[in-house]
């Protein structure tokens, strides 16, 4: 079985310009969007090959990769990006086929990955498995960040285990 380096498509999208730019822009706790969309192409590979669903490997890690190629901290409160979770498949959308062209599958995996948030029917197996992989590395994320940064829970813990 190949491993995700391996993949044409990930050593072009990992190593161009803007996605590297990604390092810069915080996702989810201290999370970058850089490391959130490689934690989401490794999540949807492992769950395809679980699954064992007959699907495209190269798309579904262009797809997975550029989910959120939106270019922005959105953080930062700017116009153009209010409403950002509406929005950003759309802005990834553009970004991602202006820089490394898409097919259509990929462009529904990107554009559905918020469904229903974003009303577009994820229409194919790779936007499920996307969608998927996006809801569980996020919540990973999020709780990794509260479990190192709870003050709360740490005292909890000391008390509990004497750590
Ligand atoms: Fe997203
Ligand atoms: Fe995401």
């Amino acid at each position: 079985m190949i491993s995700i380096k391996d993949l044409k498509n990930y050593q072009l999208i990992v190593n161009s310009e803007l996605f590297q730019k990604e390092k810069e822009f915080i996702q989810h706790g201290d999370t970058t969007v850089y490391e959130h969309s490689l934690l989401v192409a490794e999540e949807s590979l492992k769950i395809a090959r679980k699954l064992k669903w007959k699907i495209e490997e190269e798309s579904l890690i262009k797809g997975a990769l550029l989910h959120d190629y939106f270019l922005y901290d959105w953080h930062v409160k700017e116009k153009y990006h209010r409403f950002h979770g509406i929005k950003h498949p759309i802005f990834s959308r553009n970004n991602a086929s202006r820089d490394f062209s898409l097919n259509k599958k990929e462009e529904n995996m990107i554009l559905s990955h918020m469904f229903p948030l974003c009303p577009i029917i994820p229409r194919y197996k790779e936007s499920w498995i996307l969608f998927m992989a996006d809801k569980i590395s996020a919540t990973k994320e999020t709780l990794s960040y509260v479990r190192r940064n709870n003050k709360f829970l740490n005292k909890v813990k000391e008390f509990v285990w004497n750590e």
